[in-house]
């Protein structure tokens, strides 16, 4: 049998389908294109993709706005596609996770479209209703950039209809069992064609409660561990991963007792990587681990440098806020909603040494990390896209028509692709970077392959070492005898750090990529010195190997 705890061990990649491939030269990515494209993630390495939503929708939200809940876009293809996209996945050794949208559905699914039709409807109840506005004041607006209220009239209801994000999507009411059911069903629709489980959108605000701030509810967490308890029971070994864009002592009972979900991402952490880095210190860093409360054995955390939306910052305040926009947003096009819509590659100014000092802090610290589709291979934005489409564009394979994406006209892509001459297909792209073993793909591949030589990064405990250099970050991962030490220069200035490695006396340091060894730790502070952004991930190992000499040198003749 398969380990349960598979997901502590894995490699994470976010894709939409719609932007990964064209197979039928129509200009949209499609599951066919997918499937074409699986030898190249395999390749890569990661062992768990998680698709954005496929589902027939007005795509008013890219697909947030779900029409309906079991069938598949057909521009993206259809169920037996999917399928087969699914064992293919699965034969190259990869599991696959899709969104759950369950707080809302679209204004056009057939639910609220029945709802909406009379208060006698049978589906009136699955949305929430009100004949004034002024329930739930206390709740904030998630989407500040496009929403006035959380209230929308609707003149074929005659009555308001509650919804925390685009007007166009209104929640379902979970205080109605029979939608709870409902829910319920639709999942074990996906889990029944062989789904490894689902990344659960904006869970925080599946109930509504007056004088609360309709968040994180009592009713919300008992719902959540009812589709739980599905899982344990019929479906074991798949998972559930929370979208609660939260402050970590909020997250800490999407966890439960290791009877709610198997994992979340950490939203408040990936700001303060971008934070650490600009102002060289990891004192932003290693505090947000220090607000982190321990989670049970059998939980993980999701670790994220960006994703399809913006680089949030609801979870920064004040000072921090302001500096994250200075430091990475100076141009307002760059913002969006309360946060900053831009990749990777971008945001980092296209530093290579920067780009993999990041990925290594996703890699090392504790969780699983997730890739965002093309920034393995820097792919960059476009921020005269409406919303957050600028992140949005097609994966760059070749420097090709469309960036091998797709055959079609360019003017027939769902969006244009990337084409200036810095991130642009003809520059940017996986062919390429294939063929150049320096490339940052090659770099990305090969860390992958290192990570999961090494059980400690998905499982080990974490010790801080708390230098008196700040800018230099260095911490313990140990697992089951296995102790790594990762040291991080997050300034772009050469730095000497003394390490406090007492407790590790007698074991050598043993670079991981290149195999070399270091001097022996001993109750001296131990020095190292780190390039511009520079990092070591090192073994320590237990005692002093044989010398390495080799050949007839030393040898008695
Ligand atoms: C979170 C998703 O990541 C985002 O893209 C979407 O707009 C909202 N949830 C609403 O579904
Ligand atoms: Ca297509």
């Amino acid at each position: 049998m398969t380990d349960p705890l598979w997901f502590k061990d894995a490699v994470f990649y976010e894709l939409h389908v719609k932007a990964f491939h064209d197979g039928n030269g129509d200009g949209i990515g499609d599951f066919r294109g997918l499937i074409e494209k699986l030898d190249y993630l395999e390749w890569l390495g990661v062992t768990c993709l998680w698709l954005l939503p496929f589902f027939p929708s007005p795509l008013r939200d890219d697909g947030y706005d779900v029409a309906n809940y079991v069938s598949i876009a057909p521009d993206y293809g259809s169920l037996e596609d999917f399928r087969e996209f699914l064992d293919e996945a699965h034969k190259r050794g990869m599991r696959v996770i899709v969104d759950l949208v369950l707080n809302h559905t679209s204004d056009q699914h057939p639910w609220f479209q029945e709802a909406r039709s009379s208060p006698q409807s049978a589906k009136r109840d699955y949305y929430v209703w009100s004949d004034t506005d002024k329930r739930y004041q206390k709740a904030r607006i998630i989407f500040i950039d496009t929403e006035k209220s959380n209230w929308t009239w609707d003149p074929v209801a005659q009555a308001y209809y509650w919804h925390r994000f685009f007007s166009h999507q209104p929640d379902l009411n979970y205080d109605n069992p029979v939608l709870q059911q409902a829910m319920l069903d639709i999942m074990s629709f996906w889990l029944d064609q062989g789904l490894d489980g689902f990344r659960c959108d904006a869970v925080p605000y599946l109930f509504e409660r007056e004088g609360t701030i309709c968040e994180n509810l009592p009713e919300t967490h008992a719902y959540l561990k009812k589709i739980r308890k599905r899982i344990d029971e019929a479906y074991q070994g798949r998972i559930l991963l929370a979208e609660a864009n939260q402050w970590p002592a909020d997250v800490r009972p999407y966890f439960g007792e290791g009877d709610e979900f198997h994992m979340a991402f950490h939203f408040p952490l990936m700001p303060r990587l971008f934070l650490g880095v600009r102002s060289e210190d990891w004192h932003p860093i290693v505090d947000m681990f220090t607000h982190t409360p321990p989670i049970p054995d059998n939980c993980q955390w999701c670790l994220f440098l960006r994703n399809h939306d913006e680089l949030t910052l609801e979870m920064c305040a004040g000072e921090e806020r302001d500096y994250m926009y200075y430091a990475y947003a100076r141009d307002p096009l760059m913002r969006r909603n309360i946060g900053i819509a831009r990749r990777l590659a971008p945001l980092l100014d296209n530093d290579r040494r920067k780009i993999e000092l990041l990925n290594s802090l996703v890699f090392t610290l504790p969780g699983s990390p997730i890739i965002y589709y093309g920034d393995e291979i820097g792919m960059g934005d476009n921020v005269h896209l409406g919303d957050r489409n600028g992140v949005r564009t097609p994966m760059q394979w070749s420097a090709d028509r469309n960036g091998g994406f797709s055959k079609t006209d360019p003017s027939k892509l769902y969006l244009p692709a990337i084409s200036d001459s810095v991130y642009g297909f003809n520059v940017t792209n996986v062919e390429s970077q294939r063929q150049a073993p320096h490339s940052l793909l090659h770099w990305m591949r090969q860390m992958i392959a290192r990570r999961k030589q090494q059980p400690a990064f998905g499982r080990g405990a974490l010790t801080f070492l708390r230098p008196k250099n700040d800018r230099v970050l260095a911490h313990i991962r140990e697992h089951g005898g296995n102790l790594l030490l990762l040291v991080h220069n997050l300034a772009g200035s050469a730095q000497s750090v003394d390490l406090d490695l007492g407790p590790f006396e007698g074991r050598v340091p043993v670079e991981l990529l290149g195999g070399s060894r270091f001097p022996v730790i001993s109750k001296r502070p131990y020095v190292l010195s780190l390039a511009p952004y520079g990092f070591y991930w090192f073994n320590l190992e237990q005692k002093p190997g044989d010398d390495l000499s080799y050949g007839m040198e030393g040898s008695v003749l």
